[in-house]
Parts: C-alpha cells; sequence; structure tokens
C-alpha cells in the first residue's frame, strides 16, 4: 500500500474538523429567545396583524427605533441615531444587491474597489448588478486599506471616463429618491472577513474623504462589530458593551462637516449594512442599513420593497420583540462575546503554540479588542495555502480556506494571498478548535520535512484547482 493511500485512510478515520465554514456553532443560537418574541407576536393581533401583512418600504417601525437606540448606546456618536436613518433589510448580503440596483449603474458606475483579501460571496452580487469585468482590489496595510493607491487608480480611473465621455448614467433614469455614484468602495472595516483586521481612525477618515473627493458610495459590512472582546487572556472582563472605533458611517456623519453639510446632495458617501445573523442567527435573514435619512430612505425605494414592503418582515418584528425586552442585547454581551472569547482564545494559543514556531504569522497581533469569526495566517513563502489546505483535507480530515479564494477576481496584481489561511472559530465545536490547529501544524511540519517539501509546495496548479474545488463543496 503506498504512503499516501495510507495518509488518506488514517485522514478519513479521523473526525472532519472544517474551519472554513463561517457559521455560528449551533449551541450559540437563541432559539429560547426568537421562541419567546414570535410568541410575544403571534399572541398579540395589534403586533401580529402588521407583521402578517406588507410592511411599510423601510420596515416595522418598532424595529427601526430600536435599532436606532441599540446602536447609538454602542457606538456612542456625538448625536443620537434616530429611525429615519435606519431601514430594514434582508440582511448584508440581500441589501448589497438593494444597495446596488438603487444607487448603481453598470456603465456610468466607473469600477468596484473592494479592499482585499475580500468577502469572496460579494463577488457574484456584484456581478449580478453587471459590474463583471469591473471589479478592482485595494490592498491591505497595516491599518487597514491602502489610501494612497485607492486614491491613485481611482485617479486614472475618472481620467479614462473623461477621455470615454462617460458623463451620465446611462440605464437608470433620474429619480427623486436616488443618485447613481461613479464608484462603489466595499469594505469590512471592523474585524474583517476573511482578513481579521480592523481599519484604523485614521483611514476611515481618509477613506471618507477619497469617496467625497471621487463621488463613490462605501458600502461597509459592520457585521461583525457586536462580536468583539479583549485580546489578552490577562483581561478581567470578557464582554464590552462600546464599540472600539466609530463606523465609517459615522465618520461620515460628522467629519468636516458631516454628510449633510451645505453644498451636498445629502446622500452621504457611506452605506452601512448591519446584519442579525452573527448576533441572533443567519436563518432570520434580517438586517438593517445605516446613512444619511435621504439614503436609507432610497434603500427601501428598490423595486422589490415598493411591491412586497420590507424584506424578512415577520422575522424582523420577532427581532424588534427580542430587542425591547433587551433580551438580545443581553444575549450578546453575556453568550456571544464569552463563547467567542474563549473560542478565539483556544485557538490563537494553540496557533501560538504550534504554528508560530513554524513560521507562520498572524496579521496585526498586538490589538487590545479582537472579534468577529476568523483568524487570517500567512504561511512561510515556501508554502502555498491551496497545498496545504488540500493535504490538510488529504491527510488530516481538516478543512481550511486558502488565502486565494479572497482574491478579487481579475485583478490579482496588487492584492493576492497564495501563502494565506483563513480559520473560522465560530463554527466547530470548542473542543475541537485545538485539535485542528494540531493537524494543521502537522501538516505544514511534513511539508516542512518533506525532502521535495518547497518543490511540493510550489505544485502544479492542477493540485491547487483541485484543492480549491474540493473546498467549495463546503460553502
Ligand atoms: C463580510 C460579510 N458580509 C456579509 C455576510 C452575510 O451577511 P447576511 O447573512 O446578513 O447576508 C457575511 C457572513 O459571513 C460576512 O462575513
Amino acid at each position: 500500500m503506498s504512503a499516501n493511500a495510507n495518509k488518506g485512510d488514517t485522514a478519513r478515520a479521523k473526525p472532519l474538523i472544517n474551519f472554513l465554514q463561517g457559521w455560528p456553532n449551533t449551541s450559540l443560537l437563541p432559539t429560547h429567545l426568537v421562541r419567546k418574541a414570535s410568541n410575544n407576536v403571534l399572541s398579540n393581533s395589534i403586533l401580529s396583524f402588521p407583521a402578517m401583512l406588507y410592511g411599510p418600504d423601510q420596515g416595522d417601525p418598532r424595529l427601526r427605533e430600536n435599532i436606532a437606540s441599540w446602536l447609538s448606546d454602542f457606538y456612542k456618536p456625538p448625536k443620537p441615531i434616530l429611525l429615519d436613518r435606519i431601514t430594514i433589510t434582508g440582511g448584508a448580503s440581500q441589501n448589497l444587491a438593494c444597495i446596488l440596483q438603487v444607487f448603481t449603474d453598470p456603465l456610468f458606475t466607473r469600477n468596484i474597489w473592494m479592499v482585499a483579501p475580500c468577502y469572496m460571496l460579494a463577488f457574484r452580487i456584484f456581478d449580478d448588478s453587471g459590474f463583471h469585468g469591473k471589479l478592482r482590489a485595494i490592498p491591505e496595510d497595516d491599518e487597514g486599506v491602502d489610501i494612497d493607491f485607492l486614491r491613485r487608480e481611482i485617479r486614472k480611473s475618472e481620467e479614462k471616463a473623461t477621455q470615454e465621455g462617460n458623463n451620465e448614467p446611462k440605464l437608470k433614469p433620474a429619480r427623486p429618491w436616488g443618485k447613481i455614484y461613479r464608484h462603489i468602495i466595499y469594505a469590512v472595516p471592523t474585524f474583517s472577513n476573511p482578513s481579521f483586521k480592523t481599519m484604523t481612525l485614521r483611514r476611515r477618515e481618509d477613506l471618507v474623504r477619497v469617496a467625497r473627493d471621487f463621488d463613490a458610495l462605501i458600502v461597509t459590512d459592520d457585521v461583525y462589530d457586536f462580536l468583539q472582546w479583549p485580546s489578552s487572556p490577562n483581561s478581567q472582563t470578557s464582554g464590552l458593551d462600546t464599540a472600539v472605533l466609530p463606523r465609517v458611517v459615522d465618520v461620515d456623519r460628522f467629519l468636516d462637516g458631516g454628510s449633510e453639510r451645505e453644498g451636498v446632495d445629502g446622500f452621504g458617501n457611506v452605506a452601512s449594512n448591519g446584519s442579525f445573523s452573527k448576533i441572533c442567527g443567519p436563518g432570520l435573514r434580517t438586517g438593517w442599513v445605516e446613512g444619511t435619512p435621504k439614503l436609507a430612505y432610497g434603500v427601501s425605494q428598490t423595486g422589490s420593497s415598493r411591491s412586497g414592503g420590507a424584506p424578512s418582515h415577520l422575522t424582523a418584528t420577532f427581532v424588534a420583540d427580542a430587542l425591547a425586552s433587551g433580551e438580545l442585547q443581553r444575549h450578546v454581551l453575556d453568550t456571544l462575546q464569552p463563547s467567542y472569547s474563549s473560542r478565539y482564545r483556544s485557538m490563537i494559543s494553540a496557533i501560538e503554540t504550534n504554528l508560530l514556531p513554524l513560521g507562520v504569522k498572524i496579521p496585526q497581533p498586538d490589538r487590545d479588542v479582537v472579534g468577529g469569526y476568523f483568524i487570517w495566517l500567512t504561511l512561510p513563502s515556501s508554502l502555498r495555502g491551496a497545498v496545504v489546505a488540500q493535504r490538510a483535507k488529504e491527510e488530516e480530515n481538516l478543512i481550511v480556506a486558502q488565502g486565494d479564494l479572497f482574491e478579487v477576481p481579475g485583478d490579482t496584481d496588487h492584492a493576492s494571498f497564495p501563502h494565506d489561511l483563513r480559520l473560522c472559530f465560530a463554527w466547530e465545536d470548542e473542543d475541537k478548535l485545538a485539535e485542528g490547529i494540531q493537524r494543521l501544524a502537522s501538516v505544514i511540519r511534513n511539508m516542512q520535512n518533506d525532502s521535495g517539501g518547497v518543490d511540493a509546495a510550489m505544485q502544479s496548479t492542477t493540485g491547487e484547482s483541485r484543492g480549491k474545488d474540493a473546498v467549495r463543496n463546503f460553502w
């Protein structure tokens, strides 16, 4: 029997560990809370009849109100957030599509600028809105986004548009509730999926300035902000009830006269996509968008919301009830933050013990507060992520996501990730996290020890694409 066949048999004998799947562990789903909230709504006709009918375009007013007050408590902006800045959505993914429907024209809107590595499931949403071939990668640096690069490239894109006479929207008529932006910038500024980085305040401000200079709408998926904890294992607190930084939308609201300053159209330059997927359950398909009142209203005028009312209306009323009682906020602070913190610590301490000695690196290692679902690892340059992922599956029954999955299609010159991996600590049971890292260490050690280690690491693209296909089955 060959050595490889032996390894395959050993791998199959081991229980699967999946570090690719970006879902919450089922033990963290607050089913009891949703049951109680749905019961409250459905057993009271004052709540249940409007909940079972078409909702208002901007969504359940009670949920808008409760979200606004929760966000005000958490982000502590200089002025409270009022409900006119909030529209209820079907979650961050669904709402990205709505934003593109109302605020872009696939011919006039020049490019989609994506901070890379990038949440890969956003690519198709942009493609579906006519932006295939117009996606551009902006590299990240230690502060979160390379602003000089963005400014330079966006300027070139504008020069090209001027030469081509691309001066007005071609496919979308002018509408009083919307506008067509020249550029879209897409980012996950806090506890990013996938890079795990948090963009500094300085970069958030610079990003808003670039957007204002070039008529861009920045769309941020702020879906992990509430899942935060101190990075130090010695910290006395496991939970934090105030955000680490203002969101990019908060920066836009107040910077240099703010998003509604005199002489501007009042739509602002940022839309913040929030979601209950990570703080309650993804099956709810409920979220919200925050922006200026004009922008929030504009999103609600998407054709599908005009026809059917705000999406996810019934579940939105359940979430409104869970927020009104304060139970969802307590779930985040008392259950999610400590659980994710503990999971993160298990994984990071296993990484420190088993992987750092092999030359693996973690980005932004010295932050006081960390969060989200994912850790990004950079492998020693002799190892390719695709090959590590493939061998991890074959030899250890371990699934990890290789860095090249998060490259912006068609634009890898300045942002490619052949030597990286993304690991999720949210899905697997906590007691499997350290074991998964030990299995990964064993794969890396084998590759480093193999006489053909470096050659194997550089092996043919056939092997790499096989690895890519294998992991895709687990999205
Ligand atoms: C950055 C980012 N955006 C959006 C989503 C999906 O959000 P929703 O479930 O609200 O559509 C995810 C989930 O993994 C994500 O990581």
